[in-house]
């Protein structure tokens, strides 16, 4: 369970929405809010080993380094790439929460969020409240996913910045106009569907911005 809320915290949760190849972890490790400072405290859900990090197969292995981590009050970058399913990612999801303590930031990492959402409806009730509460406590999410279509409303409903690319056909149309209402696009879904590799709508409280990244090696 996480301790001290702290109510005036704001929202970093970020989501990184684009299909295959399209610079998702890219945007995510070119990003300035990423976490990347040995004194930050980082757990990572990574099965495609996208992140620098210490690898973690084995459960019992995994949460115990978490709990020695916390317990040194040093930076840490710990992450799963064992089993990627729905059950395992609600496990991870409640030792995130309960790592929470209101006053010194806690990030996670998702890689391909869809492929442990078991629906596009809430979300499963560890990662809710991650969704939900985990601001207060200091926790800050960013999340990737190739479909965006598939990734729960809880999520969406409490991501506060977004970086949209070129969402892929399979999307229907509403889905399409629904993620081009969020980037501004000027001429709507077309120009999500314009995009090439690398090219993002970075959508803030601000306003929405097209960019296009370089890519980085071995970042
Ligand atoms: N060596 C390289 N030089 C230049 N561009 C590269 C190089 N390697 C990859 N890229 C670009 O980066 C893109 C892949 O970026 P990234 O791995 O961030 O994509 P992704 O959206 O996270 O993919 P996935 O959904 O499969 O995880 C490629 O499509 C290509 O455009
Ligand atoms: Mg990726």
């Amino acid at each position: 369970m996480a301790t001290r809320e702290n109510h005036s915290l704001p929202n970093r949760h970020t989501g990184y929405m684009a299909k295959s190849g399209h610079g998702k972890s890219q945007a995510l490790k070119q990003n300035p809010d990423y976490p990347r400072h040995r004194d930050d405290r980082v757990l990572l859900w990574d099965p495609g080993r996208d992140h620098k990090a210490k690898r973690f197969t084995n459960a019992l292995e995994y949460y115990q380094a978490i709990k020695k981590a916390m317990g040194s009050g040093k930076g840490f970058r710990l992450a799963w790439t064992g089993e990627q399913c729905p059950k395992e990612f609600e496990r991870w999801s409640a030792m995130a929460f309960a790592c929470m303590d209101g006053q010194r930031t806690l990030n996670l990492v998702i890689e391909e969020l869809a492929a442990v959402q078991p629906s596009s409806g809430s979300a499963a009730p560890n990662f809710s409240i991650l969704c939900n509460q985990s601001r207060k406590y200091a926790g800050v999410m960013h999340w990737t996913t190739q479909r965006s279509t598939e990734i729960s409303k809880t999520v969406l409903d409490q991501t506060e910045i977004f970086y949209i690319g070129k969402p892929g056909k399979m999307v229907t149309k509403g889905q399409a106009d629904r993620l081009a209402r969020v980037a501004e696009c000027p001429n709507g879904a077309d120009d999500l569907q314009r995009l090439k590799p690398l090219q993002f709508y970075h959508a803030t409280n601000d306003g929405s911005k097209l960019i296009t990244l370089k890519y980085k090696k071995n970042i």
